[in-house]
């Protein structure tokens, strides 16, 4: 087997938890990141640390490359140094937020969906058979979520138990006519894309659509990170600003560790244009409500909120993902993290970093 495996957005949340299992599974390491988070989002988004910590916790296993995924000169010099010796791709550098997109729309859509395309052919061109993973998002279905038949309960919106998809939303939902958001609408134009080289190249591409993608690795940040964003103000008594659906919106959440497991799993026994809804499912989610009460359970702080009674465009009211197709072709990979063990380790992580 081909020893050497490419990560993009090496430094992010995905993209380090990638760099440490694969390494740990004795493959070298090929990390491309640019630090761009922090242009997208300030000093809280850096990932700065998050690469340091990395470099000095995985050694001569990693290789670091500051290329910029826009840069397809840059990156197919990459693979081209590279060749047949690339075994895997992770492709999870991104612009990840709704709210960000619409601010600069070209930069954007140059890095979610051009810097995809560039990926895929440098992959296409130097290492074709290598499994190509790409991180979509549930984005990709716009806001067709929110025409649910949603019931309030006290906490949260909830499906009735007999709708097809109280367990979670599968892959059949259409993502046509409905408002994704400009990121959302980038992501889309780079999750078909990914399938397409996998159906017209025959290359082995998968594009795992994520909730709440979450866990210890994540520079959390206003626009992007929910729950380590929600432990970041506990800790520090700042106050978190809640918008709209009254603070009970549903989000399911899967902790980094489990989503590498599932690409790992893919890895070992690839398929061609696969598409994955993947999240914490029933097993692990939460509303804003039950996530600070839970926060503060944990630390023994009061949460501050400041609650906006107008919800982000596109955001989505309710989402749990439905992860039966996934389970169906490789039932031995299990969720491990609910979003109280998501949370705690959240917090045991971050209690020299973030103090009030
Ligand atoms: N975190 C979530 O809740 C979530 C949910 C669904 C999907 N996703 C997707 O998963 C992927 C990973 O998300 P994450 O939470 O790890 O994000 P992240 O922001 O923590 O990591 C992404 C990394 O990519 C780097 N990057 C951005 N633009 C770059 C560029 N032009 N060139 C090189 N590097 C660049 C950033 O510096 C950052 O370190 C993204 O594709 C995101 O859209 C995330």
């Amino acid at each position: 087997m081909s020893s050497v495996v490419v990560i993009t957005g090496s430094a992010g949340l995905i993209g380090s938890e990638a760099v440490r299992h694969f390494a740990g599974l004795g493959m070298d390491v090929v990390g491309v990141d640019n630090d761009m988070r922090g242009y997208f989002f300030g000093a809280d988004g850096s990932t700065q640390w998050n690469l340091q910590r990395l470099v000095k916790e995985v050694g001569d296993r990693y290789t670091h490359h500051n290329v910029d995924i826009r840069d397809r000169d840059g990156l197919d010099r990459l693979f081209a140094g590279l060749g047949s010796a690339v075994g895997l791709v992770i492709h999870a550098a991104a612009q990840p937020s709704h709210d960000w997109a619409a601010r600069e729309p070209f930069t954007d859509f140059d890095v979610n969906a051009v810097g995809t395309i560039n990926m895929l052919e440098a992959t296409r061109r130097h290492a074709k058979d290598a499994p190509f993973i790409f991180t979509s998002t549930n984005k990709v279905y716009g806001d067709t979520p929110n025409s649910l038949p949603l019931i309030e309960l006290s906490s949260r919106y909830e499906l009735p138990e007999d709708h097809k998809w109280y367990g979670g939303i599968d892959e059949t939902m259409s993502i046509d006519s409905s408002m994704h958001s400009v990121f959302g609408a980038s992501k889309v134009a780079a999750d078909i894309m990914v399938q397409e080289y996998g159906r017209y190249f025959d290359m082995p591409t998968a594009v795992f659509r994520g909730g709440t993608l979450t866990g210890p690795g994540h520079s959390a940040a206003e626009l992007h990170g929910f729950l380590a964003y929600v432990m970041r103000c506990v800790m520090e008594q700042r106050t978190y600003k809640i918008f709209g659906y009254k603070g009970k919106m549903v989000r399911d959440a899967i902790h980094s560790h489990d989503l590498i497991t599932a690409f790992e799993a893919f890895h070992r026994a690839p398929r061609v244009a696969e598409i994955y809804n993947m999240g914490g499912g029933r097993f692990s989610n939460c509303s804003h409500i039950e996530a600070f009460k839970i926060a503060s359970e944990i630390t023994g702080l009061e949460a501050r909120t400041e609650y906006v009674d107008q919800n982000r465009m596109g955001d989505h009211q309710w989402w749990i993902s439905g992860t039966g197709r996934f389970e169906q072709h490789y039932p031995e990979w299990k969720l491990t993290y609910d979003v109280p063990a998501i949370l705690r380790e959240i917090y045991e992580a971050n209690q020299d970093v973030w103090k009030s």
